[in-house]
């Protein structure tokens, strides 16, 4: 059984605030896109977990690894029908890069996992599972579930639906930091921003227009860590994105053309000049409702 651990790119972060127990308080509209990682689960003697892909060296193949911590909560649910397993992860994102990566993939083995071993968990319950591996779990669950854009609020597990978003033809680009999420945060020093006030959007042009109004707030903590991701945004503005900003905790961009011809042509310039990067050209997941 093969399930799409999708790249999860927030279009907007706004920090609003901060809970007793240290965790922020977010407002996040997010898209998944049509491309990600990939986790196959099959039959097996004894439990394992390999990875291949081009991001495949980097990963961790014991309980740091979300996958395995995201097997092994499921397995609590129903220990005594939850047979050993083969859980394999084709690891094409870029790992500590604001996209999703571990969080998506953990999302994807919970849901392979509850069709292969039959537990019949609702979704509700695994969002609840989903929220005590991490902040990022119950939208990727939802990435991984259905792909379409959601508004993210709490620390990530109050979603709501978003109408009306077209699919957007995006560019993901890495230049190869890992950047650690709990740092950060705790770089941040600005924690009261203006709420995002979630989009009603009834054209293209509306949705640039909306986007232009809003921010990652992480993007300045990030920028004290790695500087050079201003580089990266200007160089997607250079080459002709109608938006670009900074996904998650980073240090993954993300760059919008309102022509797909023309972030394929982006992606073709951008690989020639930086042969190292990351550069993947993808769409994004639309609405239901448009
Ligand atoms: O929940 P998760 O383990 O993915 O979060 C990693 C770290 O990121 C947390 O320990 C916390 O420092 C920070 N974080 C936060 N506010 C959020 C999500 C994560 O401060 N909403």
């Amino acid at each position: 059984m093969e399930w799409l651990a999708p790249a999860k790119i927030n279009l907007a972060l706004h920090v609003t605030g901060q809970r007793a127990d240290g965790y922020h308080l977010l407002d996040m509209l997010v898209v998944f896109a049509c491309d990600g990682d990939r986790i196959i689960v099959s039959p097996a003697d004894h439990d394992s977990f390999t990875v291949s892909g081009r991001f495949a060296a980097a990963v961790p193949t014991d309980e740091r690894n979300l996958v395995i911590r995201a097997r092994d909560a499921l397995r609590a649910q129903a220990p005594g029908t939850a047979t050993p397993v083969a859980i394999h992860l084709e690891k094409n994102l870029p790992i500590a890069a604001g996209i999703g990566g571990g969080s998506s993939d953990a999302a994807a083995t919970m849901l392979a996992l509850n069709a292969y071993w039959q537990l019949g968990l609702s979704f509700d319950t695994l969002l609840a599972i989903g929220l005590t591996l991490g902040a990022d779990l119950p939208m990727c669950l939802h990435g991984a579930a259905r792909g379409t854009p959601v508004l993210a609020r709490g620390i990530g597990e109050d979603l709501s639906h978003v109408d009306a978003l077209p699919a957007l033809s995006m560019l993901l680009v890495n230049d190869g930091t890992p950047l650690a999420t709990p740092d950060v945060f705790r770089t941040l020093n600005k924690r009261d921003n203006p709420a995002l006030e979630p989009p009603r959007l009834d054209s293209t042009d509306a949705l640039f227009r909306y986007l232009a109004n809003t921010r990652n707030d992480l993007l300045p903590a990030a920028l004290t860590i790695a500087p050079h991701i201003a580089d990266v945004l200007a160089l997607l503005r250079d080459i002709g994105a109608d938006h670009a900003q900074m996904s998650g905790s980073g240090a993954t961009c993300f760059a919008l053309f309102r022509d797909p011809q023309a972030a394929r042509q982006a992606a073709e310039k951008l690989a020639a000049q930086k042969p190292d990067w990351f550069i993947a050209a993808t769409m994004t997941i639309a609405s239901d409702k448009r």
